[in-house]
C-alpha cells in the first residue's frame, strides 16, 4: 500500500489566503492593517529561519510585522521591558517572542507578561487554561495546524485511538488536549515510557513530537494508520527528516505528513489566523 502524502504547504496555503481576505477586512474596519510584533533574543539559526518565515508570511497576508532583533546578552528586565511596550502599545494587535530563549531568560516570565488577548502563541496560562476548558483563547499555531490539517484531510478523530509521542508545552501537551477536544481516545507517550512500540502500534492516529530523527520506525505503526510528524530535525549532511521513518512508513500507513512540507507550514499559517482573530478582538472589545 501507498500511503496518502499529505501537502501541508497547500493546506497552510489556503489558510493563509483566508488571514489575508479576513485581515483585509478588519483593516477597513479599523483604519490600519493587523500587526504583529514578533522578539527574538540571540542568534539561534532555526528561530532565524522561523522568523523570517512568519515575517515573510505576514507580508503576504497583509499583517504589519514589526521585528526586534536584541543579543544575546540582553537581560531578563530589558526583554520584559520591550514585551510590556509592545504589551501596552495600541498599534500592536499580536505578540510573541520566539524560544527558545537564553538559559538567563526565564521562559515563564516572558510568556506571562504578553496580554492573553495579545498572546498569539498561545501560550500564556489563561489561553492554556482556556484550552483545557473548551473555552474562546488563542490555541498554540502547532497543535491547532495539526487538527486543521486532519479536518482538511477529512480525516474521522471522534473514537479513534491517537497516540502522541513527546509532552512538552508547545506541541505534545496540547496536541494530546486539542485530539481529546475531537472526541479521539489519547494516550500520551514520551521517553520514560515503557513498552512504547506497542503502544504506538494500537493508534489509528500517530503524532510524532519527539525531536529525534526517524525515531519512529515502520514496525511500531499500525498499517493503514495516519501519522502527522512534527519533527524538525537536520542530519549530518545538512538534509531535514522528521521523527518519523518516513520512506519505510509510507509503505504501511493510510497518509502522512513530509518533513519538510508538512506540519511546518501550519505553525506560520494558524499565526497568521491567531494574529487577525487578536486584531478583529480587540477591536470588538474598543466598540
Ligand atoms: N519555537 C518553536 N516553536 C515556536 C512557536 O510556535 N512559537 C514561538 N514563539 N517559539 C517557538
Amino acid at each position: 500500500m501507498s500511503a496518502k502524502i499529505i501537502d501541508g504547504k497547500a493546506i497552510a496555503a489556503r489558510i493563509k489566503e483566508n488571514a489575508a481576505k479576513d485581515a483585509a477586512e478588519v483593516a477597513r474596519a479599523i483604519g490600519r492593517k493587523p500587526c504583529l510584533a514578533v522578539v527574538i533574543v540571540g542568534e539561534d539559526p532555526a528561530s532565524r529561519v522561523y522568523v523570517n518565515n512568519k515575517k515573510k508570511a505576514c507580508e503576504a497576508c497583509g499583517i504589519t510585522s514589526l521585528e526586534y532583533a536584541l543579543p544575546e546578552q540582553t537581560s531578563q528586565e530589558e526583554l520584559l521591558a520591550l514585551i510590556d511596550r509592545l504589551d501596552r502599545d495600541d498599534a500592536v494587535d499580536g505578540v510573541l517572542c520566539q524560544l527558545p530563549l537564553p538559559a538567563h531568560i526565564s521562559e515563564e516570565k516572558v510568556i506571562e507578561a504578553i496580554s492573553p488577548d495579545k498572546d498569539v502563541d498561545g501560550f500564556h496560562p489563561v489561553n492554556v487554561g482556556k484550552m483545557v476548558t473548551g473555552g474562546e483563547g488563542f490555541l498554540p499555531c502547532t497543535p491547532a495546524g495539526l487538527i486543521e490539517m486532519l479536518k482538511y484531510e477529512g480525516i474521522e478523530t471522534a473514537g479513534k485511538r491517537c497516540v502522541v509521542i513527546g509532552r512538552s508545552n508547545i506541541v505534545g501537551k496540547p496536541a494530546a488536549l486539542l485530539m481529546l477536544r475531537e472526541n479521539a481516545t489519547v494516550t500520551v507517550c514520551h521517553s520514560r515510557t515503557n513498552g512504547l512500540k506497542e503502544i504506538v502500534r494500537e493508534a489509528d492516529i500517530v503524532i510524532a513530537a519527539v525531536g529525534r530523527p526517524k525515531f519512529v520506525t515502520a514496525d511500531m505503526l499500525k498499517p493503514g494508520a495516519v501519522v502527522l510528524d512534527v519533527g524538525i530535525n537536520r542530519l549530518p549532511d545538512r538534509t531535514l527528516c522528521g521523527d518519523v521513518d518516513f520512506a519505510a512508513a509510507s509503505e504501511t500507513v493510510s497518509a502522512i505528513t513530509p518533513v519538510p512540507g508538512g506540519v511546518g507550514p501550519m505553525t506560520v499559517a494558524m499565526l497568521m489566523k491567531n494574529t487577525v482573530e487578536a486584531a478583529r478582538r480587540r477591536a470588538r472589545a474598543s466598540l
